[in-house]
């Protein structure tokens, strides 16, 4: 028994985990990991990101996002890829060149056409596109769209379709868990590309939370998105809170994963939830937000916490 197992009895097409590199040389980390009653999914939290997969321009490195790859295949476990166009871990020649369109494009082509194409067949669903949108619903200004304008975002799914026909193609975002002006924009984008016959299969909500602090519109939000024929998931799933953990937090944060995860479950099209990395051992928020953690559902000690719990309420109502 495990979440995966339970997710998938309810219908679910999977319930995962995301993972790093450095981590699997921990076996009691793999071990728990590697169970896909447990984790029917895993995503690579770095090594199929355009720094570590096309260091310099045209040279591509697969050794490491190979190694997932192949983990989650002999596990038994669906791959999510994540991720070939976004703002962040790009290369300093992606950064620093002075683009015009045309070659701005041509690079964004062949990118992820290599990445795409070398794991063709392997993979579930891409998020092709990574956080496109400012907080306030307005473009966000990087590279790609201050060079081409959103026909980067086109450019990109299109080169990913014929990549790898039979992956999914997501856009993926956080602070798009409620409804709100960032999600309407989401929405917009979904519509405008369905409207100019670009492919696009899902919305990835990352789900970067806050104990005390989740919306109560996620349901209705996940119902709007995928009134428009495409699919969601929860990609990036960890509740953080102010440190010392107390017994009232993690009390909350139980509270708190089962409202997420029941929010998915209400929703037929949301297919699947994915943790960002399932203990807090190897969770990306302390180093990010000063004093804040303890974010996930196994601690550092690899013990399962209260919010484990709250996930099995919600995979069984
Ligand atoms: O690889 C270098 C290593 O060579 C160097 O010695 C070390 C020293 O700082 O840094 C290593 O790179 C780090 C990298 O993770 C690999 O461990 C970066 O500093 C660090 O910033 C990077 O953090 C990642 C972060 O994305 C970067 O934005 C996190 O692990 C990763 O979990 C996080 O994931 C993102 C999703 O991709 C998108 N959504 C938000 C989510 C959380 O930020």
């Amino acid at each position: 028994n495990g979440l995966n197992a339970l997710a998938q009895t309810q219908g679910k097409t999977y319930f995962g985990s995301a993972t790093d590199n450095p981590e699997l040389t921990n076996t009691a980390y793999t071990a728990i990991l590697d169970n896909n009653m447990m984790f029917g999914q895993l995503t690579p939290s770095n090594s199929m990101k355009w720094d570590a997969t096309e260091p310099e321009p045209g040279t591509f490195t697969f050794t490491e996002g190979d190694q997932i790859a192949d983990l989650a295949k002999t596990n038994g476990q669906l791959l999510r890829g994540h991720n070939t166009v976004w703002y962040n871990q790009l290369p300093d020649w992606v950064t620093s060149t002075a683009w015009n369109a045309t070659g701005l494009t041509a690079a964004i082509q062949r990118h992820v056409s290599t990445v795409i194409g070398h794991y063709k067949g392997q993979v579930y669903s891409w998020d092709v596109v990574n956080e496109p949108f400012n907080d306030n619903g307005t473009f966000r200004s990087d590279v790609f769209y201050d060079t081409l304008g959103e026909s980067y975002i086109s450019i990109a799914l299109i080169a990913a379709r014929a990549a790898d026909p039979n992956a999914k193609l997501y856009i993926n975002d956080y602070n798009i868990e409620g409804t709100g002006v960032k999600s309407t924009a989401m929405q917009n984008l979904v519509t405008s590309l369905q409207s100019q016959g670009v492919p696009i299969d899902g919305v990835g909500i990352e789900g970067h939370l806050i104990v005390g602090e989740v919306t109560t519109t996620i349901q209705e939000n996940m119902e709007a998105i995928t009134a428009l024929g495409v699919e969601v998931a929860i990609t990036e799933l960890d509740i953080r809170m102010t440190l010392p953990e107390t017994a009232a937090l993690l009390d909350q944060q139980k509270t708190d994963y089962q409202t997420v995860i029941s929010a998915c479950m209400a929703v037929e099209k949301c297919i699947g939830m994915t943790l960002w990395d399932y203990t807090d051992l190897y969770s990306w928020v302390p180093s990010t937000f000063s004093g804040q953690g303890a974010a996930c559902p196994w601690d550092e000690n690899l013990v399962r916490k209260p919010a484990y719990d709250g996930i099995v309420a919600a995979l069984q109502s």
